[in-house]
Parts: structure tokens; sequence; C-alpha cells
């Protein structure tokens, strides 16, 4: 397996990740044992790079990694995230207050089944409080030795900028693939600039650029996306317009659309580390696979042209949580 190295604090993992996200039902039902063997399995193969977050069914993804991990710890490293929370009454919420990031930590240790966090990002930055006071909770939970590289998620450049300078960020995560660059404005370029690793969640636009979904009818009853603008109505059906040079470019290669997908976004730059999400077995080496994926000068430039900054139809999340990003 290819590694990449993410910061200059020394973290090093898979040039491929496993997002664990839709393991607790996020994206229509998920079943727990293949979930798990889905672990191993890309434990089996070098994908070491497991991420997940507390927020996810309030606490039950990080139990069932840490069922996963039983045994199996040394071969993982495991990134979780903490402050962005899921209210009682269903909404969306943010805490990044010292006291609560000491807490949080403790939680996930426990549910992770270890006593150490190798990767610990903010998944969303608190406009209440400074970031200089939750990266230095942060800094002190890497002191203590619970955590060993810290990140923030959905931050905006001015924070990371901030935050680096507190305790040096190894990694920031925010979504990007060929349907949602607007990292490439002033994120990347920040993390560039202070040497900070990029992990780009949602490669795959949430399964839309593998070609699996041609129809709101494809996703199930509760899936998540059928509320996210652009797997909806009219938004929908001008997105679908975009896969089919995706879907030539694959045959081409002899490849699939996911692998294309990943393939462009590793050829971004070596600070780039994917993070697809699946909980089946059978997609981590299809999905590794594209780390052998070259793709030519002509055929990136024919899919920059497919997919400029504005090519989606659609926000990447309901309005509301918009308002969460890049603070
Ligand atoms: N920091 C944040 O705020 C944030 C937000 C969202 C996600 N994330 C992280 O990023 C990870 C990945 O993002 P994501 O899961 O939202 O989206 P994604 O990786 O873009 O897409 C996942 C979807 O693609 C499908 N898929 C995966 N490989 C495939 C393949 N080779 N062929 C066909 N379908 C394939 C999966 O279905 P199957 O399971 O059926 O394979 C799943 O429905 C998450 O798991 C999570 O860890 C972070």
């Amino acid at each position: 397996m290819k590694t990449r190295k993410l910061g200059e604090q020394g973290l090093t993992v898979s040039a491929i990740g496993l997002g664990c996200m839709s393991m607790t039902d996020i994206y229509g039902p998920a079943d727990r044992e293949e979930s798990i063997a889905t672990i191993h399995y890309a434990l089996d193969r070098g994908v070491d790079f497991i991420d997940t977050s507390d927020m996810y069914a309030n606490g039950r993804n990080e139990e069932l990694l840490g069922a996963a991990l039983d045994g199996r710890r040394k071969d993982a490293v495991l990134a979780t995230k903490f402050g962005n929370l899921r209210l009682p009454d269903g909404k969306t919420g943010v805490n990044g207050t010292p006291e609560y990031a000491q807490a949080a930590c403790e939680e996930s240790l426990k549910r992770l089944g270890t006593e150490v966090i190798d990767l610990y990002y903010l998944h969303r930055v608190d406009p209440n409080v400074p970031i200089e006071e939750t990266v230095g909770a942060m800094a002190r939970l890497v002191e203590a030795g619970k955590v060993r590289f810290i990140g923030l998620s959905e931050a905006g450049a001015s924070t990371i900028r901030r935050a680096h300078a507190v305790h040096p960020l190894s990694a920031v995560q925010t979504e990007y693939s060929l349907w949602t660059r607007d990292v490439e404005a002033e994120i990347l370029p920040a993390c560039r600039e202070l040497g900070i690793g990029f992990v780009a969640y949602s490669p795959l636009g949430r399964g839309f650029l593998t070609g699996a979904i041609g129809a709101e009818a494809d996703l199930a009853e509760k899936d998540r996306r059928r509320d996210m603008p652009r797997f909806t109505g009219e938004n929908l059906a001008r997105n679908l317009g975009l896969l089919a040079s995706l879907r030539t470019l694959a045959d081409t290669h002899g490849a699939t659309p996911a692998q294309v997908a990943l393939a462009w976004l590793l050829s971004r730059g070596e600070d780039i580390v994917p993070i697809p999400g699946t909980k089946r077995p059978q997609r981590i080496d299809e999905n590794a696979a594209a780390l052998d994926l070259t793709l030519g000068d002509s055929e990136l430039a024919q899919l920059d042209a497919t997919f400029p900054p504005d090519a989606a139809a659609g926000l990447r999340y309901p309005e509301p949580q918009m308002k969460r990003l890049g603070i």
C-alpha cells in the first residue's frame, strides 16, 4: 500500500483511507457484521487510515470501530472528531469549549476502546469560542498522550492559520471531489503554505460520482442524501448530465467512474488523502486500485472542463448546515 504524509509532524497514512460514517445507517441501512468485515479487510490490505466521528450515529459509529479494532488497534491510524452535535430535537449544534474538548475526548477513547487517538479533529468550528481556546485544549490532549496529532474539519483559511499558530495542525479535512472544488480557492493554498496535509472527505461525491445513483428512488427511505439539495429534483437531473464524460474516461482505462474520481483527487497533490466511504469489503480493492490509475494531461484537462468549480447544481448541504462551513 502506498502511503502519504499528512503535515510535518510525522503522521503517515495509507494514501487512500476508509471513511466509516455510512456503517451506521446514514446512507440507508448498514449491516454491522459486513461493516466490521470491511474494516478488517481494509486493514489486511494496508488501508490503515480509518475515519469516524463522535457525531456519527451519536457515538454508535465509534463503538462499532472499537469492536472492529479489538485486537487490531496497532494496524490502524485512527481518526475521530468532536464538536459537531446532534441535538435531542434532531437539529445540529457545535461546541468548541475547552471543557467540552476534554470531556468529548475521554468519551471517544472509551467508545473506541483505545488509549490514544492518532488524529483528533475539531469537526466544526464553534463561532462562539475563539479557535485559540479550542486548539489550546486539543494541544493539552496531545501533551497528556491521549491524542497524537490534531486537525480541523471544514474550517476557513484564517481559522486554519490562527489554529496552526497555537499548535501545528497535521491535517485539515474538508469535502473535496470533482463536483465540490470550493477548497481550491483558499483552504488548500493555506494548507500548502503552512505544510498541513489535506484529507478529502466525500471524495466520491457521497456516491454520486460512482454512477450508482440514477434517481432519488435509488436512495433508501431514510437515506440522508434525500435532504441534500444536489440529490433532489431538477438538481439531480442536471447533475446526472455530468457523469457521461466520467464514464467514457473510465471505459478507456477499463476502470470504474469511482476509480477515475479518486485518481483525479490523488493527482491534485501528494498532500491529499481521500477517504472514500464504504461498508462493503469488495469496494476496498476497487477504491485502492485508483492509486495505480494514472490520468494523462489531456484527460485531466477534460475533467477540469466538465467539472469546473461551480459544475454541480444545488448546495452540498441543506441550507442551515451550510452556515457551519468555512468559519
Ligand atoms: N468531516 C466531515 O464533516 C465529514 C462529512 C462527511 C463525510 N466525512 C467522512 O468522509 C467519509 C467518506 O464520505 P462519504 O461516505 O460521505 O462519501 P463518499 O466516500 O464520497 O461516497 C460514499 C458512497 O459511495 C459508495 N461507494 C464507495 N465506493 C464505491 C465504489 N467503488 N463503487 C460504487 N459505490 C461506492 C458507498 O456505498 P457502499 O457503502 O454501498 O459501498 C457510499 O454510499 C465518511 O465516511 C466520513 O468518514 C466527513
